[in-house]
């Protein structure tokens, strides 16, 4: 698949087919997110893959509490008929993906002297999001996908994962073998949330 087709094709997926994903896609993936820029050449992306269904269950179980929370706060903003659809919305596959991961940035020490961050200390953080679109389009190339979910108190689930608390949560992403395309179009487009932009916002001076 050429990145092009990769680029169109990829959508944020919630909807799992029931197989597995081979060790060598994720291998590539893996290998792909590494090779993305990073402000400084400070590579903070850390990555916590999770096979383990228990802590599947249980961050799906954080993943409702922290959707009843936003349900109620979609109420409050946008009324009865919009909460309406939110609810009706499949917002994770944490449970049917085959795959999860947790994905972290390890922020530098307070002080320390990082190549590029000095206007902007963010650069870290933006740096392991260029990683998680490289490790994203690695799976689409190979014919898998992956879905991202930030409805999750990250805090709540740090005890499971042992991981260092000055590490800044990014995510937790769902990945496997999607089963629906949603027809070419984001899901939220095709389930009556949002529309898109035809066209980016763009100035030329
Ligand atoms: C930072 C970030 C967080 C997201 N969190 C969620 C989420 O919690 N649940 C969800 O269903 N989709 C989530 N998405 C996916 C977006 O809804 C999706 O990217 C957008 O609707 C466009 O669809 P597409 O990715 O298929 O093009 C997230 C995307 C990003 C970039």
């Amino acid at each position: 698949m050429d990145l092009r087709t990769a680029i169109f094709s990829r959508r944020d997926t919630r909807h799992f087919a029931a197989c597995e994903i081979p060790d060598s896609v994720v291998t590539r993936a893996l290998e792909a997110a590494h090779a993305a820029p990073s402000v400084g050449l400070s590579q903070p992306w850390r990555f916590v893959m999770v096979r383990s269904l228990e802590v599947r269950q249980k961050v799906k179980e954080l993943f409702e509490i922290a959707n009843e929370r936003a349900a109620c706060e979609a109420l409050q903003i946008e009324g009865e008929e919009r909460v309406a659809v939110y609810r009706s919305l499949r917002l994770q596959g944490i449970v049917e993906a085959p795959l999860g991961m947790f994905v972290f940035c390890e922020m530098p020490p307070e002080g320390d002297f990082v190549l590029g961050t000095s206007t902007e200390r963010e650069t870290i953080l933006w740096s392991s999001v260029c990683a998680v679109q490289n490790f994203w389009l690695s799976l689409v190339a190979d014919g898998y996908g992956m879905g991202w979910v930030s409805i999750i108190d990250y805090e709540a689930i740090r005890p499971l994962l042992n991981t260092p608390a000055g590490w800044r949560p990014l995510g937790y992403f769902c990945i496997g073998k999607p089963s629906d395309d949603y027809g070419g179009q984001p899901m939220l487009v095709r389930d009556g949330w949002g529309e898109r932009h035809a066209a980016p916002w763009v100035q030329w001076i």
